[in-house]
């Protein structure tokens, strides 16, 4: 959508995955969709450094409602567990140069019951607004999926631009219907973002059953990703103590490879050090938010266990892109050594990248020609995350280069 948002993929903390939808206080005080876990949520993204490294959306999904509309027909937040008003909340988080991100459902209730937008398009936009909210991912329960639906979206994102504020639109129809008749041309028109496939599971075998609905549309999907318009396969679940390192790793630089919005599903106070790293690392979150906004591809299957992903990006030189390169063993079998060429995997521009690994202290890049054999040894369930540049003869070291 071009409404000068998301020029890069969003990047920030969405409450789903982890806290879904726990409303009982007393019997979750930390845990339950509520003011305090979005306010304390919001100073770890200050003090853990997740806002300097680019995480900027604090976003709360499903239940922050009240069961039902005040009197006057405005939404209402849960009057117990948000006390003191959502533009209150907007307050706090803006305090803190973050912003913050709402649900909704297009249809007439949420997915757990809540008030849907169905009948109340135009009021409910300017609720938002006057709430200053920055963000809505509009949910699609409750409805027919079908063309009606999509012309739905299209509606109520009118009303959202009408109201004058910026506020970026996550879109939902593509997950409730197949690629078939979900009308993508639309998406980039309408949308700033859209959920694609299935709820992501807090596991490994989740993140590659996405990786693989991915990789199977392809073609049809990934021309739709660009500034101002994205893909999105799901949350981040680093963090959760559910991935081992390598999953972790792989999860990261596959959604960098795939220009995915960067949506942690975390309890930020519990993250382990070293998966904090992982969500924070500077190399891979800036392939991700390479200014191309070029989504990547499944190009080679270089064994039975291990793909080859890669991702045109910047810098550009002599007209020859550079690329991040992941190799993917999506298996448990031990680990995985593959041998290919930088042109087996399409990078048949020029004669020689030099190549720097992100997740490794490399100082100096190697040199590596295009049909020189590459080998790589990728452990199970892990990826070894490269960028290639075109050669110059100038050599930077692998610092300034990632
Ligand atoms: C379905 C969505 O796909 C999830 O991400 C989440 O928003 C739930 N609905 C909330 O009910």
């Amino acid at each position: 959508l071009e409404n000068g948002l998301a020029r890069r993929p969003p990047m920030g903390w969405l409450s789903w995955a982890q806290f879904g939808c726990a409303t009982d206080c007393k019997k979750s005080p930390n845990k339950c969709i509520s003011d305090k876990l979005i306010r304390r949520t919001t100073d770890a993204m200050v003090s853990q450094g997740y806002l300097k490294a680019g995480y900027e959306y604090v976003i709360v999904d499903d239940c922050w409602f009240a069961k039902n509309r005040d009197k006057n027909g405005r939404l209402q937040p849960d009057p117990e567990r948000f006390p003191h008003g959502m533009k209150d909340l907007a307050n706090y988080i803006h305090d803190k140069q973050m912003k913050f991100g709402i649900y909704e459902d297009i249809g007439t209730h949420t997915c757990a019951g809540y008030p849907g937008l169905q009948g109340h398009f135009q009021e409910d936009a300017k609720t938002f607004a006057e709430w200053e909210i920055d963000y809505i991912k509009v949910d699609g329960c409750y409805m027919n999926p079908d063309q009606a639906m999509i012309n739905k979206y299209v509606e109520f994102g009118d009303y959202l631009n009408k109201t004058g504020r910026s506020i970026t639109y996550s879109c939902s129809w593509p997950a409730y219907m197949p690629v078939e008749q979900a009308d993508y041309s639309l998406l980039p028109k309408t949308c700033n973002l859209w959920r694609n496939a299935w709820d992501i599971g807090d596991s490994w075998s989740s993140i590659s059953g996405i990786l693989k609905w991915f990789a199977r549309r392809q073609d049809i999907i990934a021309q739709f990703a660009g500034p101002g318009h994205w893909n999105d396969p799901d949350m981040l679940i680093i963090g959760n103590n559910k991935l081992t390192p390598g999953q972790s790793k792989a999860q990261m630089s596959l959604w960098a490879i795939l220009a995915a919005p960067l949506l942690m599903s975390a309890d930020l106070d519990l993250v382990s050090s070293s998966d904090r790293d992982i969500l924070q690392n500077r190399d891979v979150i800036a392939i991700n938010q390479d200014e191309l906004g070029i989504q990547g591809l499944l190009v080679k299957k270089a064994s039975k266990h291990t793909d080859v992903w890669t991702r045109k990006l910047t810098p550009i030189v002599d007209n020859f892109h550079s690329y991040a390169i992941a190799f993917l063993n999506k298996e448990n079998n031990g680990a995985d050594k593959v041998t290919v060429t930088l042109s087996d995997v399409g990078l048949t521009s020029t004669k020689k990248y030099f190549v720097c690994e992100v997740f490794k202290n490399q100082k100096k890049p190697h040199l590596i020609n295009i049909n020189a054999k590459f080998t790589v040894k990728v452990n199970s369930e892990d990826v070894r995350l490269y960028k290639a540049i075109p050669a110059t003869p100038k050599m930077l070291n692998c610092k300034k280069h990632l």
